[in-house]
Protein backbone atom coordinates (compact mmCIF):
# COMPACT_ATOMS: atom_id res chain seq x y z
CA UNK A 1 0.00 0.00 0.00
CA UNK A 2 2.36 2.66 0.94
CA UNK A 3 6.28 2.28 0.12
CA UNK A 4 8.39 4.18 1.87
CA UNK A 5 11.94 3.55 2.65
CA UNK A 6 14.98 5.59 3.30
CA UNK A 7 17.95 5.62 0.57
CA UNK A 8 20.14 2.77 1.67
CA UNK A 9 23.05 5.24 1.75
CA UNK A 10 21.01 8.25 3.09
CA UNK A 11 22.22 8.80 6.53
CA UNK A 12 22.08 12.71 8.25
CA UNK A 13 19.95 15.92 7.10
CA UNK A 14 19.72 13.86 4.09
CA UNK A 15 17.59 10.97 5.86
CA UNK A 16 15.80 13.30 8.03
CA UNK A 17 14.69 15.27 4.78
CA UNK A 18 13.87 12.08 3.24
CA UNK A 19 11.66 10.99 6.57
CA UNK A 20 10.26 14.90 6.92
CA UNK A 21 8.69 14.01 2.74
CA UNK A 22 7.74 10.79 3.50
CA UNK A 23 5.60 11.57 6.94
CA UNK A 24 3.94 14.32 5.17
CA UNK A 25 3.33 12.67 2.50
CA UNK A 26 1.72 10.00 4.52
CA UNK A 27 -0.70 11.99 6.34
CA UNK A 28 -1.49 14.36 3.51
CA UNK A 29 -5.66 13.83 3.49
CA UNK A 30 -6.06 12.09 6.29
CA UNK A 31 -7.72 13.92 9.30
CA UNK A 32 -7.56 11.07 11.90
CA UNK A 33 -4.19 12.06 14.73
CA UNK A 34 -4.14 8.71 16.08
CA UNK A 35 -3.78 7.10 12.22
CA UNK A 36 -1.44 9.51 11.13
CA UNK A 37 0.86 9.04 14.36
CA UNK A 38 0.73 5.64 14.47
CA UNK A 39 1.96 5.68 10.85
CA UNK A 40 4.48 8.20 11.27
CA UNK A 41 6.17 6.15 14.57
CA UNK A 42 6.23 3.25 11.99
CA UNK A 43 8.01 5.55 9.66
CA UNK A 44 10.40 7.01 12.09
CA UNK A 45 11.21 3.32 12.96
CA UNK A 46 11.85 2.07 9.66
CA UNK A 47 13.97 5.52 8.71
CA UNK A 48 16.08 6.53 12.33
CA UNK A 49 18.26 3.69 13.21
CA UNK A 50 19.56 2.03 16.41
CA UNK A 51 16.46 3.29 18.60
CA UNK A 52 14.24 0.94 21.21
CA UNK A 53 11.46 3.41 21.78
CA UNK A 54 9.81 5.89 18.85
CA UNK A 55 6.40 7.17 19.73
CA UNK A 56 4.26 10.26 20.50
CA UNK A 57 3.02 11.56 24.07
CA UNK A 58 -0.27 13.98 23.77
CA UNK A 59 -0.56 16.67 25.21
CA UNK A 60 -4.53 15.61 27.04
CA UNK A 61 -6.16 17.17 30.04
CA UNK A 62 -3.33 19.26 31.00
CA UNK A 63 -0.50 16.34 30.95
CA UNK A 64 1.29 13.66 28.58
CA UNK A 65 -0.57 10.39 27.84
CA UNK A 66 0.72 7.89 25.30
CA UNK A 67 0.02 7.82 22.05
CA UNK A 68 0.62 5.60 19.43
CA UNK A 69 4.53 4.37 19.56
CA UNK A 70 6.78 1.25 18.41
CA UNK A 71 9.06 -0.08 21.20
CA UNK A 72 7.65 -1.72 24.63
CA UNK A 73 4.92 -1.13 26.81
CA UNK A 74 5.48 2.15 28.58
CA UNK A 75 4.65 5.04 30.69
CA UNK A 76 0.86 6.13 30.42
CA UNK A 77 1.12 9.60 31.56
CA UNK A 78 3.55 11.76 32.71
CA UNK A 79 2.99 15.08 34.40
CA UNK A 80 4.28 18.45 32.57
CA UNK A 81 7.57 19.23 34.05
CA UNK A 82 8.83 15.41 35.22
CA UNK A 83 10.67 13.38 33.01
CA UNK A 84 12.13 14.31 29.78
CA UNK A 85 9.03 14.52 27.58
CA UNK A 86 7.53 16.05 30.52
CA UNK A 87 10.42 18.92 30.78
CA UNK A 88 10.12 19.11 26.66
CA UNK A 89 6.22 19.62 26.96
CA UNK A 90 6.16 22.05 29.42
CA UNK A 91 9.22 24.32 27.98
CA UNK A 92 8.46 23.72 24.41
CA UNK A 93 12.33 22.73 24.21
CA UNK A 94 13.84 19.62 22.35
CA UNK A 95 15.68 17.77 24.82
CA UNK A 96 18.98 16.18 23.58
CA UNK A 97 19.96 13.53 26.74
CA UNK A 98 22.74 11.83 25.50
CA UNK A 99 22.80 9.78 29.30
CA UNK A 100 19.35 9.12 30.27
CA UNK A 101 20.71 8.16 33.59
CA UNK A 102 22.37 12.01 34.39
CA UNK A 103 19.36 13.51 33.75
CA UNK A 104 17.06 14.34 37.01
CA UNK A 105 13.84 12.83 37.25
CA UNK A 106 14.46 10.32 33.84
CA UNK A 107 11.20 7.98 33.78
CA UNK A 108 12.91 4.76 33.14
CA UNK A 109 10.41 3.03 30.75
CA UNK A 110 12.46 0.42 28.65
CA UNK A 111 15.65 -0.39 30.97
CA UNK A 112 17.68 -0.48 27.81
CA UNK A 113 17.54 2.98 26.68
CA UNK A 114 20.76 4.82 26.98
CA UNK A 115 20.14 8.09 25.11
CA UNK A 116 17.06 9.92 24.62
CA UNK A 117 15.90 13.03 22.23
CA UNK A 118 12.21 14.50 23.07
CA UNK A 119 11.16 17.36 20.59
CA UNK A 120 7.77 18.82 20.82
CA UNK A 121 5.37 18.82 18.33
CA UNK A 122 3.16 22.63 18.08
CA UNK A 123 -0.14 23.92 16.54
CA UNK A 124 -0.39 27.76 16.83
CA UNK A 125 2.48 28.15 19.79
CA UNK A 126 1.21 25.30 21.96
CA UNK A 127 2.89 22.36 22.48
CA UNK A 128 0.20 20.14 21.54
CA UNK A 129 2.40 16.32 21.79
CA UNK A 130 5.71 15.19 21.99
CA UNK A 131 7.93 12.93 19.90
CA UNK A 132 10.32 10.46 21.80
CA UNK A 133 13.25 8.90 20.29
CA UNK A 134 14.83 6.16 22.74
CA UNK A 135 18.22 4.34 21.84
CA UNK A 136 20.61 1.61 23.80
CA UNK A 137 23.59 3.62 22.51
CA UNK A 138 24.56 6.45 24.62
CA UNK A 139 25.35 9.92 22.90
CA UNK A 140 22.80 8.49 19.95
CA UNK A 141 21.75 11.88 19.50
CA UNK A 142 22.86 14.77 18.10
CA UNK A 143 21.99 18.64 16.56
CA UNK A 144 21.09 16.42 13.08
CA UNK A 145 18.82 14.16 14.80
CA UNK A 146 17.04 17.13 16.75
CA UNK A 147 16.71 19.59 13.89
CA UNK A 148 15.75 16.61 11.96
CA UNK A 149 13.15 15.13 14.14
CA UNK A 150 12.17 19.40 14.59
CA UNK A 151 11.20 19.77 11.09
CA UNK A 152 9.39 16.04 11.04
CA UNK A 153 7.31 17.81 13.97
CA UNK A 154 6.54 20.84 11.83
CA UNK A 155 5.75 19.05 8.87
CA UNK A 156 2.96 16.80 10.51
CA UNK A 157 1.40 19.26 13.44
CA UNK A 158 -1.86 20.21 11.51
CA UNK A 159 -2.07 16.11 11.05
CA UNK A 160 -2.44 14.62 14.64
N1 LIG B 1 12.04 8.45 29.30
C1 LIG B 1 10.86 9.28 29.17
C2 LIG B 1 9.59 8.51 29.42
C3 LIG B 1 9.00 7.93 28.21
S1 LIG B 1 9.77 6.55 27.64
O1 LIG B 1 11.17 6.78 27.37
C4 LIG B 1 9.01 5.87 26.39
C5 LIG B 1 10.96 10.47 30.10
O2 LIG B 1 11.86 10.54 30.93
O3 LIG B 1 10.10 11.33 30.00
Amino acid sequence: MFDFAPEPRASGPELYDSLAKAAAALVEGERDGVANMANVAALIWQYVPELNWAGFYRMAEGELVLGPFIGKPACLRIALGSGVCGTAALSGKTQCVPDVHAFPGHIACDAASRSELVVPVKRNGAVIAVIDLDSPKSGRFGDVDAQGIEALAAAISEAI
